[in-house]
């Protein structure tokens, strides 16, 4: 019987973690990339993965469905999820940004379009800035709305920079640094602390252990 269930999204973050889990002899041999398989059992059957669209991963968390989950920030921060953010993991870095065309200002425009895949990340950034905004849902491709017309600016996320300067946007404000982190269910955290607070303690050291 597994302990503790682990919530990975797919993507970007999924070999950093595995990586980070296996600096902690923690192993899960039948991962191999192009498995269809979604749940994953390490050597010692004390930890499980469950393998999860990466906007899924706070919402697996918050209902109990896992224990704890990484994440990138990006994610967390739109999702609003009601979780414990423990540890900043370090891998995963990103920002997010304002992105447009060159020559695009504010001006007096009344409202602005934003296009986005983030648009409570947008909402809020406008929002602290005392400006309205009408949001625009994407799931992906973002690049495009402003090339075609479909929106004034974007906010996502910018990690190389490449997508943007592919497409001849740039980046016109920044909005606040993206990393992946380790987030804990509410009640797994006072029902299983050992095992929990000792493996963000490890976490934690190998964190430490590679920014020397
Ligand atoms: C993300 C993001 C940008 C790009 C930024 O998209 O939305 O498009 O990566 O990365 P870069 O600065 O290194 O170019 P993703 O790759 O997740 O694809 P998507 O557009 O299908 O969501």
């Amino acid at each position: 019987m597994n302990e503790i269930t682990i919530a990975l999204g797919k993507g970007r973050l999924e070999s950093f973690t595995l990586q980070a889990f296996k600096k902690l002899g923690i192993e899960f041999p039948d991962f191999t990339k192009d498995s269809r398989k979604l749940i994953f059992n390490d050597r010692e059957n004390i930890y499980q993965i469950v393998l999860v669209k990466a906007s899924d991963v706070p919402t697996y968390v918050e209902k109990g469905a896992a224990d704890i989950g990484i994440v990138g920030k990006d994610t967390l921060l739109e999702s609003g999820a009601d979780v414990f953010e423990v540890l900043d993991l370090g891998f995963g870095q990103c920002k997010f940004a304002v992105a447009g065309l060159p020559d695009y200002t504010y001006g007096s425009a009344s409202k602005i379009t934003v296009a986005s895949k983030y648009p409570n990340v947008a909402r809020n950034f406008y929002h602290k800035k005392g400006m309205s905004i009408e949001t625009i849902k994407l799931n992906g491709s973002v690049e495009l709305a402003p090339l075609i017309g479909l929106s004034d600016v974007i906010v996502d996320i910018v990690e190389t920079g490449t997508t943007l300067k592919e497409n001849g946007l740039v980046v016109l404000e920044d909005i606040s640094e993206i990393s992946a982190r380790l987030i804990v269910n509410k009640a797994s955290f006072k029902t299983k602390t050992d095992r929990i607070h000792s493996l963000i303690e490890e976490m934690q050291s190998i964190v430490e252990r590679e920014m020397v």
